[in-house]
């Protein structure tokens, strides 16, 4: 019997690792995923990588929406949290999943911030704060152009965005590009362009969820984090920094060595929190790509490793998940999923001493954030 398992592990896995030539219509599938409630068309398109990986991405709010990836035996789960229908991403149940976020993610206290001079006010959508780019057309809820591009490393798809003048009441028109890439490698690459014709401060991120057991399984209090951060940005109790940049050694936020994610949270009692939602301070030298975070699901060996060239990650374990129902009516409890999402630190358009986030006419604002699926 434990002969005719291996023989079957053995073929499996051989499947799996072989090579296979895909034309390029293989690639990459394009449809119909639904209308939104004004009626305008949703569609969905598939990377499909030489392994038979696949990610799936809308373009409502150039959303990442899909991910089937291997355990150790080779068996698929899709990774992410999300929707089936279009209704689904636009109840209330939809915190943000898979999305791109911005024009600048994360919190910007008050929502005010001036530039040159001059004041801005945003709309307080989390009081008394500002919360990924509002309310009605952020850049989770509009709906973006879809285009293929060929490329060497793999299928990809280029989202674009014009947000005009104005929108959210952000000055100047943003002209935003996302590209998605799915290697053979099982990895995604995402990469961000914007450029504007105003000063504006531009921080985009994407917001996918995570539960490397398979979305919709009860926890991820039992997976394991190592970040490549020593500090994080101190908040005041609305989640607005302070400016102090704090050490994490000593702290419950020391994620230097894996640890996993339920080991400590309930030790967070004294926080505003319930949970973990900190920016932190990558570490690097100069500008490239540094692995910020490593997320493992000890039991399925799912790994997924998050390289970026910003100097910030969120960590967000899921806090406010109600038991919404999501695809295949999986239920998706309180913290059975983590955020791991790549940006500038919050507020810093307020912080004149942080890596800036303002955007000028003649600059190219670019971001690139790569999640790499892996077994252990
Ligand atoms: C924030 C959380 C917020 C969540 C909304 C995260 O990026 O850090 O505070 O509640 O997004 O889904």
């Amino acid at each position: 019997m434990r002969y005719i398992r291996s023989v079957a592990l053995s073929v499996t896995l051989i499947l799996l690792m072989a090579p296979v030539t895909l034309k390029a219509e293989e690639m990459m599938k394009r449809e119909l995923f639904g209308r939104t409630k004004w009626g305008t068309n949703i569609e969905k398109i598939t990377l499909i990588n030489k392994k038979g990986i696949k990610a799936e991405f809308i373009t409502r709010g150039a959303t990442f929406c899909a991910m089937k990836v291997p355990d150790r035996e080779g068996k698929l789960a899709d990774v992410l949290l999300g929707f089936d229908k279009v209704s689904g991403y636009e109840s209330e149940g939809n915190q943000y999943f898979g999305c791109i976020a911005g024009r600048v993610c994360n919190r910007i206290g008050k929502g005010q911030f001036a530039i040159d001079g001059k004041k801005y006010q945003l709309y307080i959508n989390n009081p008394p704060n500002h919360l990924h780019g509002g309310n009605g057309n952020s850049l989770d809820k509009v709906v973006w152009n879809a285009d293929e591009v060929k490329c060497d490393q793999g299928g990809s798809v280029k989202f674009s965005y014009h947000s005009p003048d104005g929108e959210e009441n952000y000055p100047g028109n943003l002209l935003i590009e996302v590209t998605y890439t799915l290697t053979d490698n099982n990895e995604v690459r995402i990469e961000y362009y914007a450029t504007t014709d105003q000063a504006t401060p531009v921080s985009l991120t994407n917001h996918a969820y995570f539960n490397l057991a398979g979305a919709g399984s009860k926890t991820v209090l039992n997976h394991e984090l190592t970040l490549n951060a020593d500090h994080y940005t101190a908040t005041d109790e609305t989640l607005i920094p302070t400016g102090e940049i704090a050490p994490v050694k000593g702290t419950l936020l020391d994620f230097t060595t894996p640890h996993l994610i339920g080991e400590r949270i309930d030790k967070l009692t004294d926080t505003p929190w319930l949970g973990y939602d900190h920016n932190f301070v990558i570490n690097r030298k100069g500008d490239g790509l540094v692995q910020a975070a490593k997320l493992k699901d000890p039991q399925s060996g799912r790994v997924l490793t998050v390289f970026t060239d910003q100097p910030g990650i969120q960590f967000y374990s899921g806090n406010f998940l109600f038991g919404q129902k999501g695809k295949q009516g999986k239920e998706y409890a309180y913290r059975s999923a983590i955020c791991l999402e790549t940006q500038h630190y919050p507020d810093s358009v307020n912080k004149p001493d942080w890596p800036t986030v303002i955007l000028r006419p003649g600059e190219e604002y670019h971001h690139v954030c790569v999640y790499a699926f892996s077994v252990d």
